[in-house]
């Protein structure tokens, strides 16, 4: 038996709702195809945007979408995508293949879809190969409502009002594809773009996010926490989950249960870095001048799908992807006083997507419905959670059987459970504390471990129901955690 522990009267404050963000990078078929089909008549589309893509993710409420790259967004000059189509300068790619980027979808499609899904926005800006001054520029055209240069531009390209873009990156991976920076000298750049990155409504601060570390170091957080720190906002980490190295990443669909217990017990890396960079940015952060963590890439890395141009990473997604979401997700909302955002690379046919298309044709991932079963999380209050339960050990890995996140709004409970057996079910105690429950419906997604969804059996992977017993007396819930399963309860 396998006990959960929830205590409602023990927070660590509200679970930011852009944890559950996302990401969509100029790479492979992320946006072209995948988000924008311009006025291909044979894909639904309002504007260009993909009608079947936005019906999907506007039912996992996603709160903020990082845009242009990625290691394009060092490459990206913005006012290559404004204005008429027709006249929009192309470019290469050399980030991404060296495909041909011919600007179609720029700022304003960007805004365009952003406001179809109802998300706000994450800019990724140029320091890598652009100027503070076109930074400053595009803060300004996007975000001036008076009259101005930029805002009389904007205005000359359609848009009357501004959109008052909250999120603005200072550049991507400054140590590697964004400039190959030091720490000490990304930490001046930083403070340079910084000063002129305006504010230009007295009532609207933009966020101004660093460019933090890549995994482990720590050197990286500290240089520019302690150089820059009091004019940042925030401050990023990326960490990708490979299955051994990065020269045997594996297949996405076809691997063995070591591989299955080894990416997980790598996943658990997270946990070790988000504790360590939060520690070192709490050191900079005075009683007036917070410092948010925002993990704006994580997720899954694979070799690609047969057949597919390797520069465009498109990955297939399991149960396996499911499981390692949800324990993602679980550490996230529980260091929810430090993490402010997190973006999972990427939202479709990239990497660890939400969405696969083919043509017209769109299917569901695993991943993208662990999303719709943790959405109640977003803007919610944390509450403590502990498991009380053995390890799995498998070859020389060991992880826990069970991670468990939890979160009260509106009078009810969301308890998130993953059960990370590929063989075992769990039976489950789950203890409230500080909660006289009525009621609780639960559901999961689960499957044998490589199990996923193609475009002929799309429907493979889904949200079942599962049973709960409620003990209204104990303050208990019984219920049997599936084999390889994410799990969502609702207490009422
Ligand atoms: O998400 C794919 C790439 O991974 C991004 O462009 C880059 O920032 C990271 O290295």
């Amino acid at each position: 038996m396998n006990h959960v522990i929830v205590n409602c009267r023990v927070s660590k404050g509200i679970i930011n709702k852009n944890i559950y963000g996302q990401f969509s990078e100029h790479l492979g078929r992320c946006v072209y195809e995948g988000l924008y089909v311009k006025d291909d008549d044979n894909i639904p589309n309002v504007n260009g945007i993909r009608k079947d893509v936005v019906d999907a993710l506007k039912k996992i409420e996603v709160p903020v979408l990082r845009w242009p790259g990625g290691c394009f967004a060092d490459t990206y000059h913005w006012k290559d995508g404004i204005g008429p189509k027709e006249s929009r300068k192309t470019i290469v790619n050399t980030s991404w293949g060296g495909v041909t980027e011919d600007n179609s979808f720029g700022t304003h499609e960007f805004m365009e879809l952003a406001e179809q899904l109802g998300c706000d926005a994450y800019f990724s800006g140029n320091v890598g190969s652009g100027t503070v001054q076109e930074m400053a520029d595009w803060i300004e055209y996007c975000n001036m409502g008076g009259i101005s240069p930029m805002a009389d531009l904007r205005r000359k390209n359609g848009r009357e009002k501004p959109w008052n873009v909250k999120f603005w990156g200072i550049g991507n991976e400054a140590w590697g594809c964004g400039g190959n920076m030091s720490a000490d000298y990304y930490a001046d750049e930083a403070k340079k773009y910084a000063t002129y990155m305006r504010n230009y409504d007295k009532d609207f601060s933009i966020c101004r996010i660093a460019s933090g570390a890549n995994n482990a170091d720590y050197h990286w957080t500290k240089t520019v926490c302690e150089k820059a720190g009091r004019m940042i906002d925030a401050i990023t980490l990326h960490h990708y989950t490979v299955t051994s190295d990065w020269d045997h990443k594996g297949k996405a669909t076809d691997f063995s249960k070591s591989e299955y217990y080894s990416l997980l017990h790598n996943t658990f890396k997270m946990e070790e870095l988000v504790s360590n960079h939060s520690s070192i940015i709490k050191q900079y952060e005075t009683s007036d001048h917070k410092i948010g963590l925002i993990v704006d890439e994580w997720g899954t890395w694979f070799d690609v799908e047969d057949g597919t141009n390797p520069a465009f990473l498109f990955q297939q997604n399991t149960i396996r992807d499911a499981i390692l979401a949800g324990i993602n997700l679980n550490i996230f909302n529980n260091h929810c006083d430090t993490v402010v955002m997190t973006n999972i690379a990427q939202m479709i046919n990239v990497l660890q997507a939400m969405i696969l298309t083919d043509g017209d044709k769109m299917v569901l991932t695993p991943t993208y419905f662990v999303y719709y079963l943790y959405k109640k999380h977003m803007d919610a209050m944390h509450l403590e959670s502990y498991v009380d339960s053995d390890r799995l050990n498998h070859d020389e890995e060991e992880v826990p059987r069970i991670t468990v996140s939890a979160s009260e709004k509106d009078g009810k409970l969301l308890i998130t459970m993953v059960n990370l057996s590929a063989d075992e079910d769990a039976e489950t105690t789950v203890y409230l504390s500080g909660f006289n429950p009525s009621d609780a419906k639960a559901s999961c997604v689960t499957g044998n471990i490589s199990d996923h969804n193609t475009f002929t059996t799309p429907d493979k992977v889904g949200i079942t129901n599962l049973d709960v017993v409620v003990d209204k007396y104990n303050k208990e819930l019984k219920v049997r955690l599936p084999k390889s399963s994410v799990c969502a309860v609702e207490v009422y």
